[in-house]
């Protein structure tokens, strides 16, 4: 999952960790705020710390999924050539872009941070001194500030069962 800051990864991630286990899969969810308190917390956010940071995550999905554990990673990754990457070092990558305007998102700015990096109190922040580039060809589209958090992660869901990839949920 790509997107901007308070873009609404990690709840959907939630959310469809919670259903993809309730469909009897096991399931995993690797998300930027936590994983850069462990695995990446030497990293920063130049291009080359962000790059690695994905790295170090795409190593750890690939050990997990070939072991049939469903990986969910929830991570700005801001650059088209990493994701591209991923996409060809993995099988089953799915891209799914959760989109919301910057507007809206500095509007939420749930954490504060959009408030501080106009302060220029966080230097290379995405989305204000520092690029996000839209995927171009997302798997999967959702809009965050037209959709509640449920209404993204059913299209998601509905999404990876079309693609054969998960269960339809029990009844
Ligand atoms: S990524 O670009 O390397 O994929 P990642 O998803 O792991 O980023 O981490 C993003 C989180 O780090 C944000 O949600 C935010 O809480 C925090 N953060 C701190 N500094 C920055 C920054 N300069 N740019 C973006 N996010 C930042």
């Amino acid at each position: 999952m790509t997107g901007l800051s308070g873009a609404g990864k990690t709840t959907i991630a939630l959310i469809l960790e919670e259903e993809i286990r309730q469909r009897g899969l096991k399931v995993e969810r690797l998300d930027g705020d936590t994983v850069r308190e462990s695995l990446t917390r030497d990293l920063g956010f130049s291009k080359e710390d962000r790059e690695k940071n994905i790295e170090r995550v795409t190593f750890v999905a690939k050990l997990l999924s070939r072991n049939g554990v469903v990986c969910i990673c929830s991570f700005i990754s801001p650059y088209q050539s990493i994701r591209d990457r991923v996409r060809a070092q993995t099988t089953n990558f799915i891209e799914v872009f959760v989109d919301a305007p910057l507007e809206t998102v500095m509007e939420r700015d749930v954490k504060g941070l959009y408030q501080k990096a106009i302060a220029g109190e966080i230097p290379n922040f995405t989305g204000i001194s520092d690029p996000f580039e839209p995927p171009a060809r997302p798997d999967i589209h959702v809009r965050t500030d037209l959709q509640t958090p449920l209404e993204s992660a059913g299209h998601i869901l509905g999404t990876l069962e079309d693609m054969g990839l998960i269960p339809p949920a029990k009844l």
